[in-house]
């Protein structure tokens, strides 16, 4: 049922979006002043709370930056609900309608537009490691049509975080998606960084929401504490990570805001709106002084602070005093 609604959902949002391009071709030819009307196509790749945040960032900055939807903007948004062949057909409509700029949101669309579409200027958002994921030749020096924010924050500090909370924790567990480049990037610095504490770590991986549930049991069997990074898969089924980490006692941090609310203590993490927001100055620059995505370098989150899920640290016996030490 769920299914269906959204497959219905999202030929509903290629029905409308094709009949735009439509209108937008006939107008063209009609007016000069319409020819002002900017237009913006987003690729998302599903649902969850960070993406949700960075688009609406992005909508809101561009607004104050003076373009508006309905009036001079015109966004076409396309959600592939986490579906690769969706990545792949949305991407080559994005391609064939020339936008001013488009803008993908996480690692798996980046890559998707990129792949179907070497000119339209492309931003990226809320990416992990944008060489590492062949979206940029260098941070410095993208080189090609794409640049944009990555969402990096230090790994090795949440890693640590997670060890000033849990002292005694001596087996680490992971729980990734491997078929993603950010996580598997996120997993060899947290291996590393666990290794250099002295501690051990464990893995289990995940290729779906659906393995989750039985990956995060497993794993809570072997684990004393739980590191978990920004893995797509992992932030969609975050209430029942969070539910299982209650019910086996075993702590959860996680690499961002959104999963920590749902099912974990605490970590120190960006703020997703701020790289939305971040992002649209990028994309002015592009629409309205030209410049060249090439020579523009990717951006940088400018501050992470620590954050705190009440519930769980309670559960966990993490007092305010702990949290004031932390480093
Ligand atoms: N950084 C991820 C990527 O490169 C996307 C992402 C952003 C994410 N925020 C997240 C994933 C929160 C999980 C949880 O694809």
């Amino acid at each position: 049922m769920k299914w269906s609604q959204k497959i219905v959902r999202s030929l509903a949002m290629i029905g409308l979006a094709g009949l735009a391009v439509g209108l937008s071709g006939c107008r063209k030819q009609s007016s000069a002043s319409d020819q002002k009307i900017v237009r913006v196509g987003i690729l998302q790749l599903m649902d969850h709370e960070s993406l949700d945040a960075a688009r609406k960032g992005f909508i809101s900055e561009l607004a104050k930056e003076g373009y508006h939807q309905g009036k001079n903007l015109k966004i076409d948004y396309l959600n592939a609900q986490g579906d690769q062949s969706n990545l792949r057909t949305m991407s080559e409509r994005l391609q064939r309608d020339r936008n001013a700029v488009n803008l993908a949101i996480a690692t798996p669309a980046a890559q998707a537009l990129k792949q179907a579409d070497a000119k339209t200027p492309l931003l990226f958002t809320a990416i992990t490691d944008p060489v590492g994921a062949g979206l940029v030749k260098s941070l410095k020096t993208p080189g090609g049509n794409v640049t944009g924010t990555s969402d990096l924050v230090s790994v090795a500090q949440q890693v640590d975080l997670l060890h000033q909370l849990f002292p005694k924790a001596k087996r680490i567990g992971l729980l990734y998606n491997a078929a993603e480049p950010n996580s598997v990037y996120q997993i060899k610095i947290a291996k590393k960084a666990i290794k250099k504490l002295g501690l051990k770590s464990v893995s289990r991986t995940v290729a779906t929401t659906n393995d989750v549930e039985q990956a995060m049991r497993s794993l809570c069997q072997e684990a004393d504490a739980v590191y978990i990074p920004s893995d797509n898969v992992a932030a969609s089924a975050m209430a029942t990570i969070g539910k299982i980490s209650k019910e086996k006692k075993v702590p959860v941090v996680p690499a961002v805001e959104a999963m920590l609310k749902l099912g974990g203590v605490a970590t120190k993490a960006l703020d997703y709106h701020k790289l939305g927001q971040q992002t649209a100055k990028m994309a002015v620059k592009i629409i309205k002084d030209k410049q060249n995505p090439a020579k523009m370098e990717v951006q940088r989150p400018t501050d992470v602070s620590l954050q705190v899920n009440e519930e769980f640290a309670k559960v966990f016996n993490i007092s305010q005093q702990t949290i004031a030490k932390v480093k």
